[in-house]
C-alpha cells in the first residue's frame, strides 16, 4: 500500500512510498484511513527540524490528525467494521512514569513517550492503518470527514480542561477570553470559549478573508491592530495563545486582568531573543495571582470532548475551517502553505 513518509532528519524527503499492509494484532483495529489533516508539525518534520522514526526504521509515515474507517475489529470490542475512528496521537513511555501509568500520557514526565506520526511510532498517512482498540476514539459518523479535526480539537480540550483546573483552585467566574492566532488550534479554541457562554476576542494579523469572518459568524470579537489595540477593549480572564510569535507569547501574559489565565499552546521555533522587562511581567504576574500555564497533546478524555464539541457545532461553520482537501496523489500541494488557509486535509481514498 501506499504511505507518505519521510526520512527522519534529511529536510524536503517527503515521498510517496510503498510499505507493506499492515496486519491487524490481537486486541488491534485494521482501519481504512479516509483522511489526515495538515498541521504545522508535519511542517516542522517535513523540514527535518522534528520528527523521528521508528528504532531501527530511516523512514517515518506522517500523518497524526487521522479519519479512518473500520475494515476489522475484534469480536469482543466496542467496534464494528464501517465504524468510523480518530486514532490517538501518544502512547505512554515504556516504563511507564507515574503518568502515563494513570492514563495520563498527555503529562509524560520522562519524556520517552511516542507520538504517531511524529516521534518513534508511524502515523496515518496510509490507506491502511492500525491501532489498538484502547486508543482509538469512535466519532460521530454524522461528523462525516469532518471529524479529521477531532485530533486539534482535542488539543484545545486538553487545553481548556487545564484552564478550568488551575482557574478552580479559588472562586473562578470568568467572563471574557481572548484568544491569539486565528489558525485551526485558534479557532477551535474560540469554538469552545462561545460554547462555553464566554465573551470572545481572537488575535490575528490577517484584515481580510476566511479568518475575520469565521470569528465573526461564531458571535466572537475579531481583532488585527495588535495586543495593546486589543487592551483598549477588553481585559480577558484567559488567554489562550495559539501563534507561538515570541512577542505575541509575551504580550499576552501582560493582558489579563487579575486572577488571569494564559494557556500557552504554540510550539515555537527556539533561538529569537528578545528585550522584556521581566520585571513588569513578573510583578503582574505575582501582584495578581495570574498564572501561565503550558499544554500540549491530549488524553483519551479529552478525544471525546473535541468529538463533542464538534458534534454540538454549526456544521457548516465547521466545515468552513477546511480549506482544502487534497487527493493523496497530489500531496506536496497539500504541505504548501497558502494565504487563507486554516486547515488541508490530505484525502488517502
Ligand atoms: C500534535 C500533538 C503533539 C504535539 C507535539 C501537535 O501537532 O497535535 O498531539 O503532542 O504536536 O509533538
Amino acid at each position: 500500500m501506499r504511505a507518505l513518509t519521510v526520512e527522519t532528519g534529511r529536510p524536503d524527503s517527503l515521498a510517496m512510498t510503498e510499505v507493506p499492509d499492515p496486519v491487524a494484532g490481537p486486541g488491534e483495529l485494521l482501519v481504512e484511513g479516509l483522511a489526515v489533516g495538515v498541521c504545522a508539525t508535519d511542517r516542522e518534520i517535513i523540514a527535518a527540524e522534528y520528527g523521528e522514526a521508528p528504532p531501527g526504521e530511516h523512514r517515518l509515515v506522517i500523518g497524526h490528525e487521522s479519519l479512518g474507517r473500520v475494515v476489522s475489529a475484534p469480536d469482543d470490542s466496542d467496534f464494528a467494521s464501517g465504524d468510523h475512528v480518530v486514532g490517538v496521537v501518544r502512547r505512554p513511555d515504556p516504563e511507564p512514569c507515574g503518568a502515563c501509568a494513570r492514563g495520563l500520557f498527555d503529562m509524560c514526565r520522562n519524556g520517552r513517550y511516542t507520538e504517531r506520526g511524529i516521534k518513534g511510532v508511524d502515523g496515518f498517512a496510509s490507506q491502511r492503518w492500525t491501532v489498538p482498540t484502547e486508543y482509538a476514539v469512535k466519532v460521530p459518523e454524522g461528523l462525516g470527514e469532518l471529524a479529521v479535526l477531532v485530533e486539534p480539537a482535542s488539543v484545545l480540550a486538553k487545553a481548556w480542561d487545564q484552564i478550568d483546573a488551575v482557574g478552580n483552585r479559588s472562586w473562578f467566574a470568568p467572563k471574557t477570553v481572548l484568544v491569539t492566532g486565528a489558525g485551526p488550534i485558534g479557532l477551535l479554541g474560540a469554538l469552545m470559549g462561545v460554547q462555553r457562554g464566554l465573551e470572545v476576542h481572537v488575535l490575528d494579523q490577517v484584515t481580510e478573508g476566511v479568518k475575520p469572518q469565521l470569528v465573526a459568524d461564531l458571535g466572537a470579537v475579531y481583532h488585527h491592530r495588535g495586543m495593546s489595540a486589543v487592551a483598549d477593549h477588553v481585559e480577558p480572564d484567559i488567554v489562550i495563545e495559539a501563534t507561538g510569535a515570541p512577542s505575541v507569547v509575551g504580550e499576552s501574559m501582560t493582558i489579563t486582568g487579575p486572577y488571569g489565565v494564559v494557556c500557552v499552546t504554540g510550539v515555537s521555533t527556539p533561538g529569537s531573543t528578545m528585550r522584556v522587562d521581566m520585571g513588569a511581567i513578573n510583578r503582574e504576574i505575582v501582584l495578581d495571582n495570574d498564572v501561565v500555564i503550558g499544554s500540549v497533546n491530549a488524553n483519551l478524555d479529552h478525544y471525546a470532548v473535541a468529538a463533542r464539541v464538534l458534534a454540538d457545532a454549526d456544521p457548516d461553520w465547521v466545515s468552513r475551517l477546511i480549506s482544502r482537501r487534497v487527493p493523496i496523489d497530489d500531496y506536496p500541494e497539500a504541505f504548501q502553505e497558502r494565504a487563507d488557509d486554516v486547515k488541508v486535509v490530505l484525502t488517502l481514498q
